[in-house]
């Protein structure tokens, strides 16, 4: 994508990965990625906010010459996380004169992973200002968001907010202005759901110092730049609320039929109560649509047949997954299948041991689920239903 004022002097000249399937090789990316970067022009100095990851320094590199910036004297680096500071170092081979401003701990994350000498650095506390003549750009330590170093930036004069990971998005889209609302929030909610969900108790209190600034743009690292920050700022609010929806995650794996027909019955008979359901697959499920149903859900089941006297791997790692990314969920149980015992609901419960939820009664059928079985599974619907109406989500 080519270089694209999206404020005077101040220019976008990032780059856009829209092959890039797999974040941290960890996190699916169906929209591929960007990693923002802004030059801002101040009447006496340049400063460019942020590098791009290292494999797309060339673009950044382009772009810069397009957009015809012959001097940077500073690089502000927000994060010192490889897909915005790796491309640190080839900058400063073709601008030498530039100095890389970031706060002390950032700073020696960079010196860390990128090797970059310490005498390159200034290195500026919370709240202090740097001066490009008419451009005031204004650093907020924002720990957690994603890293502990984390930064924001606030050009005062302009009253946008470059945010860092903080309020973006997994979306490559050609152009860096926001256009399609939809797109962008699904993709903000997921980005949200898998990086930002576990600091929802730091988020509070970032947005809440945010409520002191006047924003009219907000700039972050990686999807779009947002002309209207209320968009997402509003959905921020939401999604850290203490809020969650009448909806029950069923992540499962059967091996030979038992555990899915446990599935569907429990399924059928949360429907027949009004609770919303959606059952996972984890053999097919892209786990970043399980993570992105974790940010308002209530309950989760999860379903496992017993492998080698536990519980099946896939369902292992969504129980790791749920736990690690700290849902606001309020109850979970345990259902499945075994042929001669073992400890899948044990295993299961270790795993989900940083969760606050309240446990509801597992239920294990020894081989095909049989009326006992069903029965239970029905008391099990029940119980969640009057557990949803109980905290005021199903009427
Ligand atoms: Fe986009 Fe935490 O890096």
């Amino acid at each position: 994508m080519a270089a694209t004022e999206i404020k005077k002097n101040i220019t976008w000249v990032g780059a856009l990965d829209w092959d890039r399937r797999l974040f941290d090789e960890l996190i699916p990316l169906p929209d591929g990625t960007s990693y923002n970067s802004y030059i801002v022009r101040g009447s006496e100095k340049v400063a460019l906010i942020d590098a791009v990851d290292p494999v797309k320094a060339g673009d950044l590199l382009e772009n810069l010459q397009e957009a015809g910036v012959t001097r940077i004297d500073y690089i502000v680096s927000q994060h010192a996380e490889q897909d915005h500071s790796g491309a640190i170092p080839e900058v400063l081979e073709i601008f030498p004169e530039a100095v890389v401003v970031t706060n002390e701990k950032c700073k020696a994350m960079l010196m860390d992973l990128l090797l970059i000498p310490e005498g390159k650095f200034r290195v500026v506390a919370d709240g202090e200002k740097l001066d490009l003549g008419g451009k005031t750009l204004e650093f907020i330590l924002a720990p957690w968001v994603h890293w502990p170093e984390t930064m924001f930036t606030y050009l005062r004069e302009d009253k946008v907010l470059f945010s860092c990971d903080f309020l973006g998005a997994h979306l490559a889209q050609s152009r860096p202005l926001l256009s399609d609302e939809t797109r962008t929030l699904r993709a903000a909610r997921r980005y949200f759901a898998e990086i930002m969900m576990p600091f929802r108790l730091q988020i509070r209190k970032h947005l809440e110092k945010l409520k002191g600034l006047e924003i009219e743009m907000i700039a972050p690292s990686h999807g779009v730049v947002y002309p209207r920050p209320a968009l997402i700022l509003d959905a921020y609010n939401e999604w850290i609320s203490d809020r969650t929806r009448n909806l029950v995650l069923i992540p499962f794996v059967s091996m030979h039929g038992s555990t899915r027909e446990m599935v569907e019955h429990l399924t059928g008979a949360l429907v027949r109560h009004g609770v919303d359901v959606i059952p996972f697959n984890l053999i097919h499920t892209d786990i970043g649509e399980l993570a992105n149903e974790l940010v308002d859900a209530s309950t989760v089941v999860l379903a496992s047949p017993t492998v080698l006297g536990g519980a099946h791997p896939a369902v292992a790692y969504a129980a790791f997954l749920a736990n690690a990314l700290r849902p606001k969920l309020k109850f979970a149980s345990i259902i499945g299948s075994y042929g001669w015992g073992g400890r899948a609901v044990e295993n299961l419960l270790a795993s989900l041991g940083g969760l606050k939820v309240e446990l509801l009664d597992p239920v294990l059928a020894k081989g095909c689920p049989k009326e006992g079985d069903f029965q239970a599974l029905d008391k099990l619907a029940a119980a969640i239903a009057a557990k949803h109406r109980g905290i005021g989500v199903l009427p």
